[in-house]
């Protein structure tokens, strides 16, 4: 996979050489490039934004170092050979990212990120090269960042150790929370390595009691306890079609029932303050 990222800020991007994702672009399997919005801007003060039209607050990020910029990335980008790219607009207002936005963007060969800082980038940017490609707005959260480059640097591994080879066991990332397949829609629980005792505290005996049916059905009935705590609106939304009789065990010790349509709702007089 190719990666560009326009920023006004590169030393931001620093991450990007470390841990995974720098060992992922050691080893060619992705290659990522920072380029200096600024170096796109013609007058003596580098100007990147100016004033909102219709007033208001803050200051807005210009078509023209934008356009050129991203023009003559994604012609380099195509004379070295790549294809398919998508803009990856970070921002506030944005769809949310998401576990299965981090696949499909793992699955396409090229993306240029744009970072805005200020209040954003004039909306004909975004417009335009939607003309051309996917443009993805995408917002990691319900808070206002000073800029989108931490969202790069998020969306960029979470995307990364999804690529194929980038981690080292094939099976490593199956059982995310949030993955695809048997734990779908459940958190993950607890997890623990030696020593056995640590300050007095004993691990759970079942994970050293040999015995997998019951090593599963424990992380499982974990998983129901830490997303009820956590993220009560993941069950709720949990088809119940996929509970089995312990799953319904569990949730009921949890205060949980199933509502005649059969999704599972809290008891209200479980509910904490
Ligand atoms: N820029 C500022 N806040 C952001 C957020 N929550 N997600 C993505 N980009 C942002």
């Amino acid at each position: 996979m190719r990666i560009d990222v326009v920023t006004i800020f590169p030393e931001y991007l620093e991450p990007l050489n470390v841990s995974l994702v720098g060992k992922a672009r050691a080893r060619g399997q992705l290659g990522v490039r920072v380029h200096d919005l600024r170096d796109w801007t013609y007058d003596r003060h580098n100007t990147v934004d100016d004033t909102p039209y219709g007033g208001g607050p803050g200051m807005v990020m210009k078509t023209g170092p934008w356009g050129d910029a991203l023009d003559d990335v994604l012609a380099g980008g195509y004379e070295a050979g790549a294809h398919g790219p998508a803009l990856v607009v970070p921002t506030p207002s944005g769809r949310p990212f998401t576990q299965e936005l981090a696949v499909e963007l793992s699955e396409r060969p090229w993306l240029v990120f744009a970072p805005a800082r200020y209040e954003g980038i004039d909306r004909r940017v975004m417009d335009e090269y939607a003309t051309r490609m996917p443009v993805y707005e995408v917002s990691i959260g319900d808070y206002v960042l000073a800029g989108g480059e931490a969202a790069v640097l998020v969306v960029t591994e979470a995307v990364a150790r999804l690529l194929p080879g980038v981690l080292g066991n094939a099976e490593s990332h199956r059982d995310d929370s949030f993955a695809p397949g048997a734990m779908a829609d459940l958190l993950e629980g607890p997890v623990y390595t030696k020593p056995p005792v640590w300050r007095g505290r004993e691990i759970p005996d079942v994970l050293v009691s040999g015995h997998h049916g019951k090593i599963a059905r424990w992380r499982r009935d974990e998983a129901f306890r830490r997303t009820a705590a956590n993220r009560p609106d993941l069950i709720e939304r949990c088809d119940p079609a996929g509970f089995d009789k312990k799953d319904r065990e569990i949730l009921s010790m949890l205060g949980w029932s199933p509502e005649p349509g059969g999704r599972f709702w809290r008891r209200p007089e479980l509910m904490e303050e």
